[in-house]
């Protein structure tokens, strides 16, 4: 506890580097700021991603916590005031048509696929900031149609494991892990990859219909590990928020489903000491190594025995994930590896941040310390770029990228 308190100390006194970052990083989201009528939302990046974004604007509503709650809570309405009548969630309001992406994803201005449910985590940790209760009453019955939604209809078979319709929703798009779902081979063009999504969101316009447990059925049947472990930590908030605005059968059924999750987890996704993503209606594993075997650290989902086998024989094996600059998202070891290859390598910043949260959960401390200093090193090198190439540091992608900034939560949810 000593130590860590030392380590932290270091961040906050007010000449550190840290106090430099603190400002940029606000500068940044301040920037990225964009407004349309009563909505004020982040943009991930002005050139490459002018739009609002599902697990994005979550991030940034997180950071934004620490400068400006009220901030932090515009941003989370903003996003919710889109939800489908089937308490979906889009991943994608364009709000304003933009330059780059001319590509219609969904319909009436947001796109058909949601992207992983972290939201009731976010709006948790952003009411203890200011404990405002209205805040609470006003997203709760958008938390609870969504997150019901997502219990009900991705979850057709009633196993306890909710699955994806696209490997878009994963907000990890052309991951190794969807290869085989996919039918894609470990190494393909980047084009091909995104035809086959391309693909998989006509169909859920034209033969779906928006009708999820169709579309699984018949086109992509995917239950993956960081959605699963995000639900489960999320789910837990959930029940909290339930419980703070007084609906208490509600709680105890989110609870309840937060633990049968978490047990199907174990039953279906488990071997080798680690949890592995599957696919079709009889759950293969897709045995292809990704920083979603950390996952599960940030819901407290493996024991303290498997933490610590996941983290030393993977996390820190320099033939997987140890490389020079902390985490590579696809292990080095995989055929689809690739430094330089959007999902399929590179460092980014918010699979270090879930990473991150799940070693000090286990209380690797020195080790999260690591990658905390790794993060910081990359964007001291080479800026708010999107993704980092993990043995050379180079940026890679987007610009001005808002995802660095949650090197803020990583130091200020401890320092609190
Ligand atoms: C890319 C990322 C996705 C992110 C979006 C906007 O598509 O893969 O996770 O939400 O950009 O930043």
């Amino acid at each position: 506890m000593e130590q860590l308190k030392e380590l932290l100390s270091l961040y906050s006194k007010p000449t550190s580097y840290y106090t430099q970052f603190k400002k940029s990083s606000h500068h940044l989201l301040l920037k990225n700021r964009r407004f349309f009528k009563q909505f004020q939302y982040t943009v991930p990046s002005p050139t490459s991603y002018p739009y609002q974004w599902l697990w994005d604007s979550i991030f940034h509503a997180l950071v934004l916590g620490h400068f400006s709650p009220k901030d932090a809570k515009k941003e989370l309405l903003s996003l919710v005031s889109k939800q489908f009548p089937n308490g979906l969630i889009p991943h994608m309001i364009y709000w304003k048509k933009g330059k780059v992406i001319n590509l219609d994803w969904g319909k009436n201005g947001t796109s058909s696929i949601t992207q992983p449910p972290l939201l009731a985590y976010a709006v948790w940790k952003i009411y203890q900031k200011d404990r405002d209760q209205k805040f609470l009453e006003d997203i709760y019955p958008h938390l609870s149609a969504y997150y019901h939604y997502l219990l009900i209809d991705r979850d057709p078979r009633e196993n306890h494991l909710i699955g994806i319709i696209n490997p878009d929703e994963s907000g990890e798009d052309d991951s190794p892990r969807f290869d085989i779902p996919l039918r894609l081979p470990p190494q393909h063009t980047q084009q091909e990859n995104f035809k086959r999504r391309l693909n998989l969101i006509k169909q859920n316009f034209k033969t779906c219909h928006f009708d999820a447990p169709f579309c699984m059925k018949n086109f992509f049947w995917v239950k993956d590990v960081p959605f699963n472990a995000i639900i489960v930590e999320s789910l837990g908030c959930l029940a909290n928020i339930a419980a703070q605005v007084k609906h208490k059968e509600e709680a105890r059924y989110f609870s309840k489903k937060a633990l049968l999750i978490r047990d199907a987890m174990r039953k279906l996704m488990m071997e080798d000491g680690i949890f592995w993503s599957t696919y079709d209606q009889d759950y293969k594993k897709i045995k292809v190594l990704t920083w979603a075997i950390f996952a599960p650290l940030f819901a407290k989902i493996y024991t303290p025995e498997e933490a610590r086998s996941a983290v030393k024989d993977h996390l820190l094996n320099p033939d997987e994930f140890y490389l020079k600059f902390l985490v590579p998202t696809v292990s080095r070891s995989e055929p689809s590896f690739n430094a330089n290859g959007f999902w399929r390598g590179p460092v980014w910043m918010a699979t270090n941040w879930f990473i991150y949260k799940g070693l000090v959960n286990y209380g690797f401390f020195n080790l999260a310390q690591e990658l905390l200093e790794s993060s910081i090193k990359l964007i001291k090198q080479s800026g708010f770029r999107e993704q980092f190439n993990p043995l050379t540091g180079e940026g890679r992608g987007a610009k001005e990228f808002t995802w660095g900034t949650l090197i803020i939560d990583m130091i200020e949810d401890r320092l609190d």
